[in-house]
């Protein structure tokens, strides 16, 4: 038994498949690689000629949500909890990507402690490692580090306004504290970090049954079933595809020098909540009457990120309108209703052909 096979806590290595590698290429690693976002990243990489290692304890993800990428020749998958990774287990890994959180409020308010202690003591393992392996990291923050926001929109230099004891602490309080991780190990031990604090990011592959809004509307919408708005629906949010999402995490782990501090990726394109269940009502032609219940505690009111930086560092910024967006997402959670299945992104191939066509937590 090789040694990703062993058991290991949480991550017991029973539905470990570790793929043979077509070669010794640096591997790039991406801890919650079977997620929303992971596995599109996953995908992207592979597309790009790169040797992944995905390591997922699958708190809120399934193995199926891989499939298409297992069989990959470059592919290889280790069941683990992140804050257990074995250093050996990703020898040789030139970069690391970190996503291996749960992002939407219905998975992560459920173990808050799971939530609190994947962004903690998963960070600083990723951080060990690749102090040990000379690596260069990616953290996946959050826009939701700037809390209820004083200030609109909101900048990187801005410091945020969290409530640390809320039903939200777990998660924006350990992506905060990942960030303090992340400088300290930069200043400390010059370990080379990129952080990208993500705004909602929408698109195909989302889990059904997350309680993320876009595909809660759109499985409402095309069910003809009441779209439960919560408060008055003024509350704001700005949305971004996947894709794009993923071409400006790309560029800012291409960036070859220094970063001293987050950069905020999402689609500067506000909507109010009610507004975007509106619109997902008329696009799938929906039945559907909208129904107003009472706010969740902390729910931000106000989202809409400044990306003046990402523009001026990485010549990056969205390219996909919301309509276009919501249509590809429409049409796979359409087809995946109609399968009865909750797989995430099937192939590598079926993400470029997704690109080529054209919810992410409240
Ligand atoms: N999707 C968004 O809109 C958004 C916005 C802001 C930030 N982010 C961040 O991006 C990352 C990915 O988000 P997502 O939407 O893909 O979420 P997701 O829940 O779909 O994916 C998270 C993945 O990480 C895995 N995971 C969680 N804890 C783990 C642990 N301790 N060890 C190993 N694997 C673990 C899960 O099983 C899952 O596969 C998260 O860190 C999230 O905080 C996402």
């Amino acid at each position: 038994m090789g040694k990703a096979e062993k058991s290991n806590g949480r991550g017991n290595g029973k539905t470990n498949r570790r793929q043979p590698l077509e070669s010794l290429q640096q591997p790039v690693v991406v801890c919650g690689g079977a997620g929303f976002l992971g596995a599109h990243l996953c995908a992207r990489l592979l597309e790009e000629g790169e040797r992944v290692i995905c390591v997922d304890n699958f708190c809120t993800s399934a193995v199926e949500a891989i499939n298409g990428l297992l069989a990959h020749p470059r592919f290889e998958l280790l069941h683990r909890d992140v804050s257990l990774l074995d250093e050996e287990e990703i020898a040789h890994a030139s970069v690391i990507y970190n996503l291996a959180c749960a992002a939407s409020p219905l998975h992560y308010q459920r173990s808050p402690l799971d939530t609190l202690f994947a962004s903690v003591r998963g960070m600083d393992k990723v951080l060990r490692i690749a102090r040990a392996r000379g690596a260069r990291v990616f953290q996946a923050s959050t826009s939701e580090i700037y809390g209820h926001p004083t200030i609109h929109p909101q900048t990187e230099k801005y410091w945020g306004y969290v409530n640390t004891i809320g039903p939200r602490a777990c998660y924006d309080e350990g992506k905060r504290c990942a960030e303090t991780l992340c400088f300290i190990y930069r200043e400390e031990y010059g370990v080379p970090v990129r952080i990208a604090r993500i705004f909602n990011t929408y698109g195909p592959g989302m889990r059904l049954k997350d309680g993320r809004v876009v595909v809660n509307f759109i499985v409402q919408a095309l069910a003809d079933q009441p779209i439960t708005v919560y408060g008055d629906g003024t509350q704001t949010r700005s949305f971004c595809y996947v894709d794009d999402l993923i071409e400006g995490v790309l560029r800012l782990m291409s960036l070859t020098h220094d970063l001293d501090g987050p950069v905020n990726l999402g689609n500067p394109a506000e909507i109010t909540v009610l507004e975007l269940a509106e619109r997902i009502v008329r696009l799938t032609g929906s039945r559907s009457k909208i129904v107003l219940q009472p706010l969740p505690k902390d729910d931000p009111p106000r989202r809409r990120p400044d990306i003046s930086l990402a523009q001026k560092l990485l010549a990056w910024q969205p390219s996909t309108t919301l309509e276009s967006g919501l249509n590809m997402t429409i049409l796979d959670v359409d087809r995946r209703l109609q399968r009865g299945d909750e797989t995430l992104v099937a192939s590598a191939s079926s993400a470029a052909k997704s690109r080529l066509a054209g919810a992410n937590a409240l």
